[in-house]
Formats: C-alpha cells, sequence, structure tokens
C-alpha cells in the first residue's frame, strides 16, 4: 500500500533512498566510533577458523553473486587469503573441492535461495566451516550456517536489490578489516583509512542521492535505447555488473557489464552510435588505464554516460553526459557507484511505464532450483 511505501511511488525507489539509514543499522554495534575498531561477533567466535583459512569460496546468486566479488578482492588485498566466487548453481553440480580448512561464505538477501541452500550444506557435510551473509533474520540459510553475519538493512520488497547490496558490500568490508587485523595482514592506517570511511557512509550517501534529478534527466534521453554496456575495473568491474543486471530486471533493456579492459577482445564491435555506454571512471589505481578504455569507444561513436568525481578533468571530456560522485576509499567506491547506477534503472523502467517493484518473470526469492 501507499502507507507502506512510505510516500514514494514504488518501494525500490523507497529502498533506495533508505540506504543512508540501513547502512547506520549495519554498521551500528560493529564499528566504535571512537577508535574506528571493527568487531564483528561472528568473527570474534571463530577467530581460530579465520585466521588459519586456507581458502574463501563464496557461494550466491544474482545481486549477491555480485556482492560477493566484491567480497573477494576485499578479502584478497585485506587478508591475504585467496578467494573463489562462484555461482552457488554451479558449485553444488560440479562436485566441488570442499577442505575442512575452507571457508564458505553464503550470501543472500532473502536467505532462501533454494541453490545457495544447497550449497551450504554440500559444504557443511564436506566439513568445512559455512558463514552466511544474509538480510532475513531466521532464514533457512541463516539458519543452516555455522555462524554469521545479518547485513541488518530491513525487509526489502522490490524485486530488484538496492539496499541488500551495499549492506553486502558494507558487511563483506567489515569482515575483511576484522579478520585482516587478526591475521596481520593490513596496516593501521589502511585499516583506519577504510573503517573511519565506513563510519561515514551514510552521510557520502545522503550526498551520493542528490544526484537523483541529474540522473532521472539522464534516464529521459536513454529511454529508447535497446542496448547498454556497463564498464568497470578492479572494486567496479562488479559494480557494472550489478548495474547492468538492474536495468535488465526492471527495463527489460539488454545490457551488459564487461571489465573496461576486456572490450577490445571483442565487444567493442558493438559500438556505434546505438549503444550507449555507462563508464565507471572514478579516482582508483587503473583510472588513466579505464580513461584510455573510454577514449576507444568515443573515438567509435559510441554514446558515453561517465560516473566520475566531481573533481575530474580528464574522463570528462570524453563523456557526453557525467554523473558526479564523492569519493572516498577505493574498496568502498562500489557503495558510491552503485546509487546513480540503481536510480539510472529505476527512472528508465518508470518511463518506459514498467512494473518496477515486480518484474515479469521474477521472483523476490527464488526457491526453486
Ligand atoms: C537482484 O536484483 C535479483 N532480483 C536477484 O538476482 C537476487 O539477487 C538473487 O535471486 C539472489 O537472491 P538472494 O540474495 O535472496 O539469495
Amino acid at each position: 500500500s501507499q502507507l507502506e511505501k512510505g510516500g514514494y511511488p514504488h518501494f525500490m525507489l523507497k529502498e533506495i533512498y533508505e540506504q543512508p539509514s540501513t547502512l547506520v543499522d549495519c554498521i551500528r554495534g560493529r564499528i566504535n566510533p571512537d577508535t574506528c575498531e571493527v568487531k564483528l561477533s561472528g568473527v570474534i567466535d571463530h577467530r581460530e577458523k579465520f585466521v588459519n583459512a586456507r581458502r574463501i569460496i563464496f557461494v550466491a546468486c544474482g545481486t549477491s553473486w555480485h556482492a560477493s566479488l566484491i567480497g573477494e578482492h576485499l578479502i584478497e588485498s585485506i587478508c591475504r587469503i585467496p578467494v573463489e566466487v562462484e555461482y552457488a548453481s554451479e558449485f553444488r553440480y560440479r562436485n566441488p573441492i570442499i577442505r575442512e580448512d575452507d571457508i564458505v561464505i553464503a550470501v543472500s538477501q532473502s536467505g532462501e535461495t533454494a541453490d545457495t541452500l544447497a550449497a551450504v550444506e554440500l559444504a557443511r557435510k564436506a566439513g568445512a566451516f559455512v558463514f552466511g551473509i544474509c538480510n532475513v533474520v531466521g532464514s533457512s540459510i541463516a539458519r543452516a550456517t555455522d555462524s554469521g553475519a545479518y547485513i541488518h538493512v530491513g525487509p526489502e520488497i522490490g524485486v530488484a536489490s538496492t539496499k541488500a547490496f551495499t549492506g553486502q558490500v558494507t558487511v563483506m568490508a567489515m569482515l575483511a578489516l576484522a579478520v585482516g587485523r587478526e591475521r596481520e595482514t593490513v596496516s593501521d592506517a589502511y585499516y583506519h583509512e577504510v573503517s573511519s570511511a565506513l563510519l561515514y557512509l551514510p552521510e557520502t550517501l545522503e550526498e551520493v542521492l542528490k544526484v537523483a534529478p541529474q540522473v532521472a534527466d539522464l534516464a529521459k534521453i536513454f529511454t529508447y535505447a535497446h542496448n547498454f554496456i556497463y564498464l568497470g575495473r578492479g572494486y567496479n568491474y562488479p559494480t557494472a555488473l550489478e548495474g547492468a543486471l538492474k536495468l535488465k530486471e526492471i527495463s527489460y533493456i539488454h545490457a551488459e557489464g564487461y571489465p573496461a579492459a576486456e572490450m577490445k577482445h571483442g565487444p567493442i564491435a558493438l559500438i556505434d552510435a546505438e549503444m550507449p555506454t555507462v563508464a565507471i571512471a572514478t579516482p582508483d589505481h587503473t583510472y588513466e588505464k579505464t580513461a584510455s578504455n573510454i577514449e576507444e569507444i568515443r573515438a567509435r561513436g559510441g554514446k558515453i554516460i561517465a560516473v566520475i568525481a566531481r573533481d575530474d578533468r580528464q574522463v570528462r571530456r570524453s563523456a557526453d553526459y557525467v554523473i558526479e560522485v564523492p569519493v572516498i576509499a577505493e574498496c568502498l567506491m562500489p557503495i558510491v557507484v552503485s546509487v546513480p547506477l540503481q536510480l539510472l534503472a529505476y527512472y528508465i523502467a518508470v518511463y518506459k511505464g514498467r512494473n518496477v517493484d515486480q518484474p515479469r518473470n521474477l521472483a523476490k526469492s527464488v526457491t526453486v532450483e
């Protein structure tokens, strides 16, 4: 009902706008605002498991799988533990190699996704320690795991996942910091940079949300595009995948996410004036490379919407349109960048007259295999 939507026309828009406060709930009691120390009880209770883990395997589907790709990057760089990310549906049917010193992390908003639950059961049978990152308290996956951390972002009603994604990445960042500290693989300076940026996330997202009117204008320009390419590198490659998935799900426009440098290995053949590219080019250690990838697209007549920092000078010159975002620690930028991409998908779907909260052929949780 209208009341439940809190005055917003759709649950999805409400959930996008809730993100500053859902991240307050996600972080509450887990990061000390005075010392920036991160504490996750699910990690503290199983400290030895995490300190001695030989490998971490994420199992998930859809948006939760995209968040897991970011988790892979966070954990490998902060904890120096090798990580694999698996589609739960592929993992479970492959007779996977699972050892007792592996940690399997199951990521699921609903906690009811059938393939993810089956992957959890398989991993437990094989003797792995299984950790859950779920939203729904007491859900099947939350109950089937040995330990876990809830994302605490409140009920997500829109079929397109938004606040769960930012909550998942936030929990993964806290997990990586907590484990990195125990394993002594993270410097104090980096630990504090990331944990204080996490504390400021709610304010940062309030800032990001101010781009909504500008994104709505862009959505109007591109409502009738038939295809989209989303590009990013590093931490923002999964953000590109997630942006493309949002657009597909609710607007029914074909969209693909790619690591920017892969374009020249095939997909750049698709580029012409009818194929818009959403390029994520916020400042990070691959910025210069991304800038030249964008230049290659421009040279082939492609239209470019670039997500950039406010003080960007270089990419701005090759882009047709820009979306400006605040810049925080590189590893947390997917949380920032995903917000305008959620809004872009949302407004395009609204302009196309789609059923935003309940897109055709989709269910909120996929409880069939
Ligand atoms: C996200 O927008 C999708 N609706 C879908 O990919 C979803 O993330 C996937 O089905 C996994 O759901 P879960 O997180 O509840 O397991």
